[in-house]
């Protein structure tokens, strides 16, 4: 449990509360002193779970810190708290949402670009209340606020502890190949209209390999390995930090077997037949070879 030198009673009058660039829970009203003091004693918290978020999943820096969410027009994080632990109580969880223009692929190869996708951005239970339903809770609650159903997500790197949640409390287990590093499961398309690409990069497919996607086009999720690949780009990532330039000599995915994914063959197709392109998330221009940065 994530305890603080300050009582996180008075900032959870519920066990969930939601915060947003403001560094306020929802529907929060106190004079300017007290709404300094709060938004003070919200970043705290949010600091630290996102710090310990990115520990348990060995991320090489947190995605969530009170600087960006601060900075954010469309990210939500929810946190859980137990006002009964201890005197000042505690904080066991973290949920952070929001919307993505992505590009993506559907079990076709088909290319749309959605709007305002949602995502999930991080997701975090302290260790010693894992595995207890709090994700569950949190998820659910989040669910509601947002009005979104858990088919239409798309995730942000799951981690494997994330692909077994998805698959354990909503049945998703088969996801779609992407090009970048979001995943999106089986269903995501249904009732959607495939897009003409119209950015430069997504031109680039070679119809062959959309072609042969629609062939092998459902991965199934099964924790370590359906997310060994979204692990393994953070080396990419390292090395890319040290020096190495994405645009010019990309590296090629390494794996045990010397094989490729789908995911990483449309990757590196896009990125070498055309050095600018943007990849699949439509605001980034280095896609998955970028620092997480969510
Ligand atoms: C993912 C996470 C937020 C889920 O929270 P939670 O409170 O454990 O979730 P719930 O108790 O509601 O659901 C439990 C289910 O999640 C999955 N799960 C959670 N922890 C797991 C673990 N250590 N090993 C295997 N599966 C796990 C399982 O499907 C589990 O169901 P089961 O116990 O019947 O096998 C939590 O495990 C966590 O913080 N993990 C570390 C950070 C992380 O990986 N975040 C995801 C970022 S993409």
């Amino acid at each position: 449990m994530a305890t603080f030198k300050f009582d996180i009673k008075p900032l959870f009058p519920e066990a969930i509360i939601k915060v947003s660039a403001d560094l306020l829970p929802q529907d929060f009203a106190g004079s300017r002193v007290h709404s300094a003091d709060t938004t003070c004693k919200i970043a705290a918290i949010v600091d630290y779970m996102g710090q310990q978020s990115a520990t348990a999943q060995e991320l090489v820096s947190p995605v969530t810190t009170a600087q960006r969410l601060g900075k954010s027009d469309n990210q939500t994080i929810y946190l859980l708290g137990d006002a009964t632990d201890g005197p000042r109580g505690s904080v066991l969880g973290l949920l952070k949402v929001g919307t993505k223009d992505l590009y993506l692929y559907d079990e076709t190869g088909q290319p749309h670009q959605v709007k305002r996708a949602p995502a999930i951005l991080d997701f975090y239970v302290h260790e010693s209340r894992q595995r207890c339903g709090l994700g569950k809770r949190l998820f659910e609650a989040m669910l509601a606020q947002e009005k979104w159903s858990p088919a239409k997500l798309s995730v942000d790197r799951p981690s494997p502890k994330l692909i077994l949640f998805m698959a354990r409390h909503y049945g998703l287990v088969r996801t779609i190949p992407q090009a970048n590093h979001f995943v999106v499961y089986e269903g995501y398309f249904n009732d959607m209209i495939p897009s003409t690409p119209s950015l430069q990069g997504a031109q680039s497919v070679p119809a062959v390999l959309a072609a042969a996607t629609a062939g092998s086009n459902v991965q199934r999720a099964s924790g370590e390995g359906a997310t060994g690949n979204y692990r393994k780009r953070r080396s990419l990532d390292e090395q890319l930090q040290q020096g190495c330039s994405a645009r010019n000599s990309l590296p090629l995915p390494s794996r045990s077997n010397g094989s490729c994914s789908m995911a990483e063959i449309i990757q590196l197709s896009r990125a070498r037949s055309n050095n600018n392109s943007p990849a699949g998330e439509g605001q980034s221009s280095t896609g998955n070879t970028s620092i997480r940065n969510k």
